[in-house]
């Protein structure tokens, strides 16, 4: 397991600082676990082989942890992301299965985690400053900024972002446990509502330890591991 606290690292800018760890990792010169932030990527990743653009107010920020793989720790990290920006944000927030950070329906945070060895690269990626999006996403996007009318210092955001992944995996040790999964379902906005899964629609109805999601349709439970999940009146 990795110990904590974890060694940071600042860098001006990478092609993906989820790139730089796992270069580390596979070179064996990464040492007991490193946080990364950069000012700018040039060849940012999202989910789903998405490329993931992120303007001057991004935060981009990288974690690896040594940890036995888990499916659902990829949910954990969302928890860990929601209690650094709660440290920020007096306002409702919620995760959007698997590990988006949203607020009043529109997405402020990703998350994408990649097993490498015995490792997880944790990427994370935060709308902070920005003050607006393209046409292409405004319409599902949100900043820290736009949501609260308050300007953040990138680097602040980011320790305490270290600060609470490095508490919610110590709280949970390492794994997403039955308490993480009981906090997790507090705040999935998926639960109880209309979803769309890539060849069914039904009603979310759970989320299990293994982190898959549980949709209800035509009296069926159908479980979800990965993709994308529509949440009607969300994205
Ligand atoms: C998503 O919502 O699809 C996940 C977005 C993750 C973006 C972050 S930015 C820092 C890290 N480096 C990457 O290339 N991706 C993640």
């Amino acid at each position: 397991m990795t110990n904590f606290p974890l060694a940071t690292v600042y860098l001006e800018s990478v092609d993906s600082t989820n790139n730089y760890l796992k270069r580390l990792i596979k070179e064996s010169t990464l040492e007991n676990g490193l946080a990364v932030m950069a000012k700018s990527q040039s060849s940012g990743r999202g989910r789903l082989g998405r490329t993931w653009l992120s303007g001057e107010g991004t935060l981009c920020m990288s974690i690896a942890i040594k940890n036995k793989y888990s499916e659902g720790f990829t949910l954990l990290a969302a928890l860990a992301v929601y209690e650094g920006l709660k440290v920020f944000l007096d306002l409702p927030l919620e995760i959007k299965w698997p590990n988006d950070i949203i607020s009043v329906n529109k997405k402020l945070a990703g998350i994408l985690c990649e097993r490498v060895n015995e490792y997880t690269v944790i990427g994370v990626g935060i709308n902070i400053n920005d003050k607006s999006f393209s046409d292409e996403i405004s319409h599902k996007a949100t900043s820290m900024y736009l949501l609260s009318g308050k300007e953040y210092k990138v680097k602040e955001v980011f320790k305490a972002l270290v600060k609470a992944f490095e508490n919610t995996i110590e709280k949970y040790d390492y794994g997403f446990t039955k308490e993480a999964l009981a906090k997790y379902k507090g705040l999935c906005a998926n639960i109880g509502k209309n979803v769309r899964a890539k060849d069914f629609s039904g009603v979310a109805v759970d989320v299990l330890e293994n982190g898959s999601l549980t949709i209800e349709a035509e009296g069926v439970l159908r479980q979800v591991s990965s993709g994308e999940v529509v949440v009607h009146d969300i994205y």
